[in-house]
């Protein structure tokens, strides 16, 4: 038997941390399982299910044998109904050849990451982000430039923060609008000078666009390759049909840009994945030609629950929340409370709510409440976080 001394390990994958997001959701699963009464606030998907008009689409493709290997960037139709999306809803103009269809937004995140940046790059990350993304920048090799950002600019980074990160070996900025954790939407006006910025120092940018068709306040989504020419040559952007058409287990994503930079791509997935499913290949296809009806309602009901857990917490003294314009979570600031992580294994074991810890997006002092769950746990979950928080309460 291998003892622990003579395991050898790739030295980059060594130092790669787990996922905590899912790490918490598997023990809340774990909990539940065991006949535990967990209210889930870790979650990171939509708890409706998948549309049946799409299921039927995967019943279908069954049927008709459509349970082959398709050319490892997606079949043709379904790139071409990505390029149809892009132009539809986001004014981009792609060639389906530009089009790369993935296993889920994260591995189409991964493959451009893996592709772009080399041994010592840099890559600006602003804080709070999403877990995966300093992972796949260790993997590649490359180093991660953390720019924090505060609740005074709404968790969004400035042009003028980021100027001051740049150097001669940075060379991708990602950028996560509506964002995870925060769910904070960057505007038009905000994306510009980023661009300008990114153009004038030729730094690529990837656009994590996963929570697009769920933004509350507003009907202005803006895709920062949409904005010029110059900008659009330098941007790879993300979308998917996990968050929006309730299919995380389907796992679909896609990405588009630069043709050249599209094609290496295609080749890295030629040599590890090869094609996403082929039925679920069918069911984003019917995903992408559903009514906008579909999608409205499952953002209606987003809405009126994100409402109602501000509402709730606006009841409990010690926690602060910041207002999210995007995606399904409350990010809110319990450092009055304690240390974050502490706190997030504490309400888990004492009042059986799982929440997310800030630490792993990079936010100490921070927990992320997801309310893609039922209003009635909603209301169950923040009464058991405020009477927690009321019995540990430091006197
Ligand atoms: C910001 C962000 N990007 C990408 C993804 C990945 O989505 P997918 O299920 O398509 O891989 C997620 C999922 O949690 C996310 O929150």
């Amino acid at each position: 038997m291998m003892d622990h001394m003579t395991i050898r390990i790739n030295s980059r994958i060594r130092e790669v941390l787990g996922s905590s997001t899912l790490a918490i959701t598997a023990k809340a699963k774990e909990l539940k399982a065991q006949g535990k009464d967990i209210v889930n606030f870790a979650g990171g998907e939509p708890d409706f299910d998948t549309p049946d008009s799409i299921k039927k689409a995967a019943i279908q493709a069954i049927q008709a044998g459509k349970t082959k290997y398709t050319p490892s960037v997606g079949t043709a139709e379904l790139r071409q109904a990505i390029a149809t999306k892009f132009k539809r809803d986001n004014s981009l103009v792609y060639k389906p050849s530009q089009v790369v269809v993935s296993c889920g937004a994260k591995h189409s995140i991964f493959n451009i990451i893996q592709i772009l940046a080399d041994e010592g790059d840099e890559v600006l990350i602003p804080a709070p982000y999403w877990v995966s993304y300093p992972e796949m920048v260790k993997i590649a090799g490359a180093k991660s430039i953390f720019i924090p950002t505060t609740a005074k600019t709404n968790f969004k980074v400035t042009a003028a923060q980021l100027k001051e990160n740049i150097n001669e070996r940075t060379r991708i900025l990602i950028l996560s609008s509506p964002s995870n954790p925060t769910g904070m939407l960057y505007s038009k006006r905000e994306l510009e000078p980023i661009a300008e910025l990114c153009v004038k120092n030729n730094i690529y940018v990837i656009s994590d666009e996963i929570y697009e068709k769920l933004i509350y306040d507003i009907d202005a989504f803006t895709s920062i390759a949409s904005l010029n020419k110059e900008i659009y040559n330098l941007t790879f952007t993300v979308n998917g049909v996990s968050k929006t058409y309730s299919m995380t287990g389907w796992r679909i994503g896609y990405a588009a840009g630069n043709e050249e930079v599209m094609e290496y791509i295609k080749k890295y997935q030629d040599h590890s994945t090869s094609c996403p499913s082929s039925i679920s290949q069918e069911a984003a296809f019917q995903a992408l030609n559903e009514s906008e009806e579909k999608v409205r309602a499952m953002r209606d009901t987003f809405k009126q629950r994100r409402d109602l857990m501000m509402q709730l917490f606006d009841d409990v003294p010690e926690v602060k929340y910041f207002k999210p314009e995007g995606a399904f979570y409350l990010f809110c600031d319990f450092s009055k409370v304690g240390d974050s992580e502490e706190i997030a294994k504490k309400i888990l074991e004492d009042a059986n709510v799982a929440v997310i810890p800030g630490d792993g997006f990079g936010a100490p002092g921070f927990l992320r409440l997801s309310f893609a769950t039922s209003s009635e746990s909603i209301e169950e979950g923040v009464k058991r976080i405020a009477a927690w928080i009321k019995k540990n309460r430091k006197r």
